[in-house]
């Protein structure tokens, strides 16, 4: 062991990838400061950028806070640290979401994926009618049985199904003013931002309405947006945990960053289909009864189609909080 501590280049980059990671209407809820003896880094739920209509219990901004976890920890090991990492660690300071403490026991995670935080953006794009391999699928169901979590891909029926349950919750968004205006208020259609989504971002809705992606500005979508006829039968995979408390977020967030890294690496896409987890009702008929009682995080489309356009992010000045330094304790890994 030595004395090697994080520099203000390293403390830039972790910030960097960390800030890279996908998050619910891009909003990217997170803060980063380093340890008091800058062998660390604490991650932080921004509140002030929560969602709250759509994400009222802060489970979509955990699930995002740990995407960016998985990046830092990613980004760690391009520096040469392992990172040990502890969700919920005071529990008395509920918004700090993670500690991640470096050793220099090695990189833990492949180099390549490092490359690939930049390459990865949401593709909402219609797919080819080609399958995923099973041997690639087969990585990314490890990838998630590696972070405690299920990743599931589904059959035809059940793919019907959780399309139709995301087509159910999609309606019942766009019939709901409140949450309208709240989805809307992420939009930047016109003057360049660092958070929320650009109009190149947003991807064409389908021509026959089989898949429910999400409209961003309602249902039919103003101003108009053109449809464009989608894959047959998108390859969905849902991300569940067996437990649904704030550490299981966290979990499912570095899942899904893990999955979309892995993917990115194979030249297969993904986007996301929130809608139905968004709801209790159509979170719950979600749940493949067969499979156990998991509860559903995240639904992934994967698929093979354009790489989806680059969203812009928050300034590393604006995330990355060098004014002091953190302290922390004991929690729960
Ligand atoms: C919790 C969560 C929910 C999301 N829900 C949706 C969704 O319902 N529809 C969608 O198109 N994208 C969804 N996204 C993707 C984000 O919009 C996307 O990550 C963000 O705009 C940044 O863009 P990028 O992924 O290209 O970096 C979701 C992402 C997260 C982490």
């Amino acid at each position: 062991m030595t004395d090697r501590t994080l520099t203000e280049a390293d403390l830039r980059l972790l910030a960097a990838a960390g800030g890279a990671a996908p998050s619910l209407h891009n909003s990217q809820p997170w803060r980063f400061r380093p340890a008091t003896d800058r062998r660390g880094l604490l991650v932080y739920a921004d509140e002030s950028r929560a969602v709250p209509v759509a994400d009222p219990d802060g489970r979509a901004l955990h699930v995002s806070v740990g995407a960016a976890l998985y990046n830092l920890r990613v980004a760690a090991s391009h520096l040469g640290w392992s990172a040990d990492v502890r969700l919920c660690p005071e529990p008395e300071e509920p918004e700090l979401l993670a500690a991640l403490d470096f050793t220099e026991a090695g990189p833990a995670e492949s180099p390549e994926l490092y490359g690939a935080i930049a390459q990865r953006h949401s593709s909402r794009e219609p797919f080819a009618n080609r399958d995923v391999p099973e041997a690639v699928l087969g990585v990314l169901i490890q990838a998630a049985a590696a972070e405690n979590t299920q990743l599931a891909v589904l059959e035809e029926a059940e793919a019907r199904r959780v399309m139709s349950l995301t087509a159910e919750a999609e309606s019942r968004i766009a019939a709901d003013v409140v949450r309208q205006a709240e989805t809307r208020a992420w939009l930047r259609l016109e003057a360049p931002a660092t958070d929320g989504i650009p109009a190149e971002a947003l991807g064409p809705l389908d021509h026959d309405a089989r898949v429910p992606m999400r409209s961003f500005s309602g249902r039919p979508p103003s101003p108009a947006r053109p449809t464009q006829r989608f894959e047959a039968l998108p390859q969905l995979a849902l991300i569940s945990t067996h437990g649904d408390r704030p550490v299981d977020w966290l979990r499912a967030g570095q899942a899904l960053e893990r999955v979309w890294l892995l993917a990115t690496l194979h030249g297969v896409r993904a986007s996301v289909l929130h809608q139905a987890v968004e709801w209790p009702e159509t979170r719950w008929r979600l749940r493949d009864t067969a499979e156990g009682p998991g509860h559903v995080q995240m639904i992934v489309r994967l698929g093979y189609g354009p790489p989806g356009s680059p969203t812009p992010r928050r300034a590393v000045d604006e995330i990355l909080d060098l004014s002091g330094t953190g302290s922390h304790a004991g929690g729960e890994g």
